[in-house]
């Protein structure tokens, strides 16, 4: 009899095989990066994709390995744990239902994560970001190094599309900063955006570049409008596998992600996006970039909304819980 599939150390374990999970598994596969335990609560759905998965590996030619689950014992040991779980926000619903769904799903993997896999760095990708991570850090009680969000790699990878695009100059030539909240109040930093070293200021007039920027800004909205059911997952999964190679290559690599500030920015006691140097141990050393007097203002207007947001849910969780 065939032997179940079990994967090798150091494995990824992504909760929520949906479009983002599912993918970014793919993307982690393809590239040999590790092996994957994909979770999800839904029966049979992350067993069907992961044999699927597996099914291309032939033809693919990777040597990597992936299982579904509905059980959280297969998470122990992970190296790191993505979290992809959460709700989209459906029509008729307020950002404060969306907020109290995924908090209370958050919640629950994340004590899942804390019992089946405490060594574990984990990346927060559920929405309303920089909540949900805030939210993870508390429930898991681990060092802030090891507790961060997806987004600014996707916010800043969609601001490089569109100067790449404008200039008809290959995406990767293109280094673009995107700071702060991942929301409509996200900071796009022309000023430190460059096309092989040239400023991009220099290439694109002014009210192009703010036209490119409002764009950025609303990047997850376009590609939403379009689908019309569901959002992007191809670019966010594109982002998660970034940071996932960055952490198991222990390649220190400087990259916009959510992470704890205390003191950054003027900043304390928040998590927010920022750049920081990403590796084997998590967030090592915050970039801390010279701003122009507007940017720092727009900073400081997105960390009010996220601190917001913190409060929101804290007042959830304690009408929640007296
Ligand atoms: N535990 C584990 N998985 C869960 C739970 C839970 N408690 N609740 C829901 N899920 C799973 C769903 O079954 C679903 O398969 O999370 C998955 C989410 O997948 P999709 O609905 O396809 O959503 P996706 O597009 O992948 O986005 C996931 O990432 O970018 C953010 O805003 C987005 O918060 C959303 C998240």
């Amino acid at each position: 009899m065939t032997q179940p599939l079990k994967v090798r150390k150091p494995f990824i374990a992504i909760i929520g095989a949906g479009q983002v999970g599912a993918t970014a598994a793919q993307r982690i596969l393809e590239k040999g990066l590790s092996d994957v335990v994909l979770f999800d609560v839904v029966e049979g759905m992350p067993q069907g994709k992961a044999l699927d998965l597996m099914e291309a590996a032939p033809i693919e030619g990777h040597d990597k390995r992936i299982i579904g689950t509905n059980s959280y014992e297969d998470i122990r040991g992970a190296e790191i744990v993505v979290v992809t779980a959460g709700l989209p926000r459906k029509p008729g619903m307020s950002r404060e239902d969306l907020l109290g769904m995924n908090a209370k799903i958050i919640r629950d993997v994340c004590a899942n994560v804390k019992k089946f896999a405490p060594a574990s760095k984990l990346i927060i990708v559920t929405n309303p970001l920089d909540i949900m991570t805030h939210l993870a850090q508390k429930v898991t009680g681990f060092p802030k190094s090891r507790v961060f969000g997806m987004a600014g790699v996707l916010d800043a990878a969609r601001m490089r599309f569109f100067i790449a695009e404008r200039l008809e100059a290959t995406p990767k030539d293109v280094e673009a900063v995107v700071l702060g909240g991942h929301g409509d109040l996200m900071v796009p930093v022309s000023s430190h955006s460059l096309v092989k070293g040239q400023p991009v200021h220099k290439l694109i007039p002014q009210e192009e570049l703010a036209k490119i920027e409002q764009r950025t800004r609303d990047g997850g909205a376009e590609v939403m409008a379009l689908l019309k059911t569901g959002s992007a997952f191809y670019a966010p999964a594109s982002s998660v596998c970034e940071m996932v190679q960055a952490i198991l290559k222990n390649e220190r690599k400087v990259l916009p992600v959510c992470a704890y500030l205390e003191g950054e920015y003027g900043l304390k006691g928040l998590y927010f996006g920022v750049t920081a140097e990403l590796g084997s141990e998590g967030i090592g050393r915050i970039v801390e970039m010279p701003l122009a007097q507007s940017e720092k203002k727009a900073l400081m207007t997105s960390a009010d909304k996220v601190k917001k947001g913190v409060q929101e849910l804290e007042a959830l969780f304690s009408k929640m819980n007296p």
